[in-house]
């Protein structure tokens, strides 16, 4: 890898601070998208999975998001076979407590036992002695969040996680595992076209926590007419203007966006670059409220 051809960090978003302790570039990479058709399997095309994890890299990302159930364990194998051993700054955030037994199936198992499993899985798959960001996947029904927090927090002791992260939660699951383990991001649906969590995004913000939107693209659904408009004026893609609208709504904000094509990546990541107006921003915040 040609660590002449990484750009600046201002490049890519500028950078967000996790918990104090790392510091990542905001336009992130999302690595569910690299395994087979349905988030199930080795990909179609294993060169062209690797490529496009080794060019985001190239190109300054240093911060990707996976989780065991992606493939499962597909998605963090590719990973450490087109990246370890890794750049030093490069952050690896993984996930568990939400399972992928079969083709189309998402099964919740954040219990202590199955937690404690899943992140010994994911050290092993990773190559890894220790997760710099490991996530909640998703609050369990049966166990309850506590417990499933403080095994995350017993983990953080015994060295195997670095940091905790949350994802799909409200402000009172934030709330609450903040009173067992530093929780340093959070990883909830979030786009131009999807405002859900904006009130979590506000939370996030005030409390110095990475907000991490994921579907930033709306899954990659035809773009919104706005987003097309503003495209036209700057001459790029309304991907890039979606995404740039999400680095300008908030300094906090850490997209991961999720491809299988090297020539999306590359076109996802010019989106760092690009700024809009204080007109076009105020336009697009208001276009959907
Ligand atoms: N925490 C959770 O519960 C959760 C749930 C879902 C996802 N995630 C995370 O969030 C990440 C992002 O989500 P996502 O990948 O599902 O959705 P996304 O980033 O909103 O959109 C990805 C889709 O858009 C297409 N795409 C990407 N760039 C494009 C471009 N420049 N032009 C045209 N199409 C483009 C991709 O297809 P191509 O492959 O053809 O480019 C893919 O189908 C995931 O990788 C995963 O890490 C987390």
């Amino acid at each position: 890898m040609n660590a002449q051809l990484r750009v600046p960090a201002a490049s890519l978003g500028g950078s967000v601070s996790l918990g104090g302790e790392l510091t990542v570039n905001r336009l992130g990479f999302g690595a569910m998208r690299i395994t087979g058709e349905g988030v199930w399997g080795p990909p179609k095309n294993h060169a062209g999975a690797l490529a496009v994890l080794r060019r985001a890299v190239e190109l300054g990302v240093n911060f990707i998001d996976t989780a065991d159930s992606y493939g499962p364990g597909v998605s963090e194998e590719l990973i450490a076979e087109a990246l370890f051993p890794y750049p030093k700054d490069l952050v690896i955030a993984t996930k568990g407590g939400w399972n992928r037994p079969a083709p189309g199936q998402w099964t919740h198992d954040a219990s202590p036992a199955h937690l404690r499993k899943a992140i010994e899985g994911s050290l092993k798959r990773l190559r890894l002695e220790r997760i710099d960001l490991y996530q909640l996947h998703h609050p369990d029904p049966i166990t309850p969040f506590d417990d499933s927090v403080g095994t995350l927090a017993e983990m953080r002791r015994q060295g195997k996680i670095r940091l905790v992260g949350l994802s799909n939660v409200t402000r009172e699951h934030i709330e609450r595992a903040q009173k067992i383990v530093p929780i340093v991001s959070v990883q909830n649906r979030y786009s131009f076209a999807d405002r859900e969590w904006d009130s979590v995004v506000d939370y996030c913000q005030q409390h110095g926590i990475a907000f991490i939107p994921w579907f930033p693209l709306g899954a990659g659904k035809a773009p919104d007419k706005a987003l097309n408009q503003i495209a036209e004026v700057h001459h790029t893609h309304p991907f890039q203007v979606a995404l740039s609208w999400l680095l300008q709504r908030s300094p906090v904000m850490l997209p991961i966006p999720g491809t299988s094509s090297v020539e999306h990546l590359e076109e996802n990541l010019a989106a760092g670059a690009l700024r809009l107006t204080a007109d076009e921003f105020r336009q697009l915040q208001e276009t959907k409220r």
